[in-house]
């Protein structure tokens, strides 16, 4: 199966990994992992300079196998060319108007709103075949994988959509969609989506939560955060406590050292994002949700890496931000969603997003 069963690691154990980091900088796990959260290490090791890492991020490994350089290059280009052509506020509009039109599963409705929202880019206003996959796609796959709530993604289901979105591929539906094998070309735009689509909505669920919420995960709010704060500030605070990809994991290639510790070829090197952005070494009061401690200094701190960097790293970065600032802005202006929490914890699986939560309307 080509997306894997679901790592729903729990958030206990995410916790736990935390204070084993806070702890100490580098270290090996039982599982073979070389867990790495000092901030200029991390740097050092993803932007990985003698090339000694497996960098091709998992949306271009279809079957578990890295396409080759030049189509990552191609749909890394594509991705970047169809957001040059979007206008990220007009985009957050969309996508807060859809999640304030939806009832129901919170994730559900974010991943249907994002999706809505980046239409044009993925060729979904073009192609009614197409929109129908994709929301397939969401609903039947994608949102159990984001959720945990199943524990093996439904192969069939997903084999059956690849095949129907690599038809309507082949028919020219998503416009310049680069040149991938006819077997694999379903899967790879599906894998695009999740790009598109995945980690976006899992910062808005975030978003959401922080506006509509007393109760913030793992987290105390300073009084007055949200609404003194300017939108960027949020988006960036929020993308700090809560980011959805909370750790950056590559294969290792060539045996190498890291710091005290020897990272051997078969071995993995993870860098957790949640666990550095929230280390008390690095961060004043790092649990506390406070956007102006963002004014006045850098995006780029240097313990601050929800995008990665390096080889591999996110093509949507500052786009994120722009989108993610804007959205902010229109869920600040637009009146509070009545939410309904479902679960406690946070669901924890390759994409970190919010608790389930129940929409119901305004
Ligand atoms: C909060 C939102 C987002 C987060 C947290 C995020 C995070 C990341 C991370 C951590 C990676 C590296 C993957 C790896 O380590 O294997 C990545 C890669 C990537 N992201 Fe994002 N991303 C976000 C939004 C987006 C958006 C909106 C797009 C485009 C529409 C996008 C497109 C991509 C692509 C194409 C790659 C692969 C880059 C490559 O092959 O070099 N991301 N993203």
């Amino acid at each position: 199966m080509s997306f894997g069963p679901i790592r729903r690691m729990n958030w206990r154990g995410m916790l736990k990994l935390h204070r084993r980091c806070v702890r100490k900088p580098v270290f090996r796990t039982l599982a073979g992992s070389v867990v790495v959260c000092e901030p200029g290490l991390a740097r050092q090791v993803l932007v990985d300079a003698d090339r000694r890492l497996e960098h091709v991020p998992a949306f271009w490994r279809p079957g578990g196998v890295p396409l080759p350089p030049p189509v990552c290059a191609a749909l890394n280009r594509w991705v970047h060319a169809g957001l040059a052509a979007e206008d990220p506020d007009a985009m957050a509009a969309v996508a807060v108007d859809a999640v304030a039109a939806s009832r129901g599963d919170l994730h559900r409705a974010c991943l249907h709103a994002v999706a809505e929202a980046t239409r044009r880019p993925l060729g979904l206003d073009r192609d009614g075949a197409l929109r129908g996959t994709v929301t397939e796609f969401l609903d039947d796959v994608f949102h159990a994988m984001m959720t945990g709530s199943r524990r093996f993604p439904d192969k069939d289901t997903f084999l059956r959509l690849a095949a129907r979105a690599g038809a309507a591929l082949a028919d020219g539906a998503a416009p310049d969609f680069p040149e991938v094998e006819a077997d694999v070309r379903g899967e790879v735009y599906l894998r695009a989506v999740t790009a598109f689509v995945g980690a976006s909505a899992a910062a808005l669920t975030w978003l959401i939560c922080v506006r509509q919420s007393g109760d913030l995960v793992a987290a105390r709010r300073r009084a007055g955060a949200v609404e003194e704060a300017s939108p960027e500030h949020v988006a960036l605070e929020t993308l700090r406590l809560w980011p959805p990809a909370w750790q950056h994991r590559r294969p290792v290639l060539h045996d190498h050292r890291i710091g005290p510790l020897e990272a051997l070829r078969g071995d993995e090197v993870v860098v957790p994002a949640y666990a550095l952005q929230r280390h008390p070494r690095y961060w004043a009061d790092a649990d506390v949700f406070d956007p102006g401690r963002w004014a006045g200094s850098p995006s780029r701190h240097q313990a601050f890496l929800p995008f990665s960097i390096g080889p591999g790293a996110c093509v949507g970065a500052s786009f994120e931000v722009r989108w993610l600032a804007a959205a902010a802005r229109h869920l600040a202006a637009a009146p509070p969603l009545a939410l309904t929490r479902r679960s406690t914890a946070p669901c924890v699986t390759a994409v970190f997003s919010a608790p389930e939560h129940t929409l119901g309307g305004r």
